[in-house]
């Protein structure tokens, strides 16, 4: 009994050693204390990638120790707007923020650097003529994304043996920056090449009922004179077949379709040969905004310009070969 009760003791002692052992090693390597404090304001919901840059965002927060207060604008710039005073009265260690569209944001960034917090540009970028208001970009070359588009459509021009290219261009929400890099890439690419005509860009707010009344609009327009359809995201390309196939024409085949995204629905509809080119643009930015957001805390300078390396899909490679897309 003696040496029973002895063996328990021991065992006890053994435990409580080993829980105050794990407890140092918790407290020295994995400490459950946030980092720092990131308010980021999202634009909206408009999209599979918008959806699935903010799922990321979150992801890699949680993942850095990072705790986030997150606000979605509901495609509002005053909701933005809204969102960063928040964050400057609540003294976040770091603001960042996805600007729907470049003008506007002066007053608000003066008011978060004269608070002595650093902004940074996530997906898009501003424009201003003050100095000093944010600190980095991290984002994509919505303007190379546009010149991946053009010049899959020229080896396509070359391919098909076209000579006459009657283009109709379904654009982002205006004014916001892959809208006017998208549309400047591409332009500067087919502007030598004499077999390309522009028939009409179009506003179509990045949303996939808008895609659907732009291609109404445009079919009713130009019906069959329509040889491509340039469209600057996914889900107003998706909103655009059906109505193609309404008119009775088949996109893939009587209309060369460039979407931009490349979504995991996207990429779908690609292997059923109904679009012919996506061009990729990665919503996975969270890991380089974390990383970044620490650097700026710890007083570390930043590159100013961040790209993730992006490519395009199409009819040209094997779309067996496309790993799942994951947004
Ligand atoms: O700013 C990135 C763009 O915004 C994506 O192409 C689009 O799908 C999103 O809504």
């Amino acid at each position: 009994m003696k040496k029973l009760s002895r063996t328990i003791m021991i065992c006890l002692c053994m435990t409580m050693l080993a829980l105050l052992f794990c407890g140092c090693e918790k407290g020295a390597g994995q400490s459950t204390e946030p980092k720092l404090l990131l308010g980021f304001s999202q634009i909206g919901a408009e999209s599979a990638w918008r959806i699935g840059n903010t799922r990321d965002i979150e992801e890699q927060a949680e993942k850095y120790q990072i705790s986030l207060m997150l606000e979605n604008a509901n495609q509002m710039q005053e909701n933005q707007i809204a969102a960063i005073r928040r964050f400057i009265a609540y003294r976040v260690d770091v603001i960042a923020f996805s600007p729907i569209v470049e003008e506007g944001w002066d007053n608000v960034l003066l008011e978060a650097k004269n608070a002595g917090i650093p902004v940074i540009l996530v997906d898009r970028v501003i424009s201003t003529e003050k100095e000093g208001l944010t600190t980095c970009v991290i984002g994509a070359d919505f303007y190379r994304e546009g010149v991946m588009a053009a010049e899959y459509l020229i080896r396509k021009a070359d391919s098909l043996g076209l000579e006459h290219v009657n283009i109709v261009e379904i654009t982002g929400t205006a004014n916001s920056t892959p809208m006017l890099q998208r549309q400047a890439g591409f332009m500067d690419t087919i502007a030598d090449d004499g077999r390309m005509t522009v028939l009409e860009s179009i506003d179509g707010d990045f949303l996939k009922s808008r895609g659907a009344e732009c291609m109404r609009s445009l079919l009713a327009s130009y019906g069959e004179e329509i040889d491509v359809v340039y469209s600057h995201n996914d889900e107003m390309t998706l909103g655009a077949l059906p109505e193609i196939e309404n008119a009775g024409l088949k996109p893939g085949k009587d209309m060369i379709i460039i979407s931009i995204d490349a979504g995991q629905k996207a990429i779908d509809v690609l292997k059923e040969g109904r679009i012919n080119c996506v061009v990729e643009c990665t919503p996975k930015l969270g890991k380089e905004l974390m990383e970044t957001a620490l650097k700026l805390k710890s007083g570390e300078s930043v590159d100013p310009v961040i790209h993730p390396t992006e490519t395009f899909f199409s009819d040209e490679m094997d779309p067996s070969q496309i790993a799942p897309r994951g947004y």
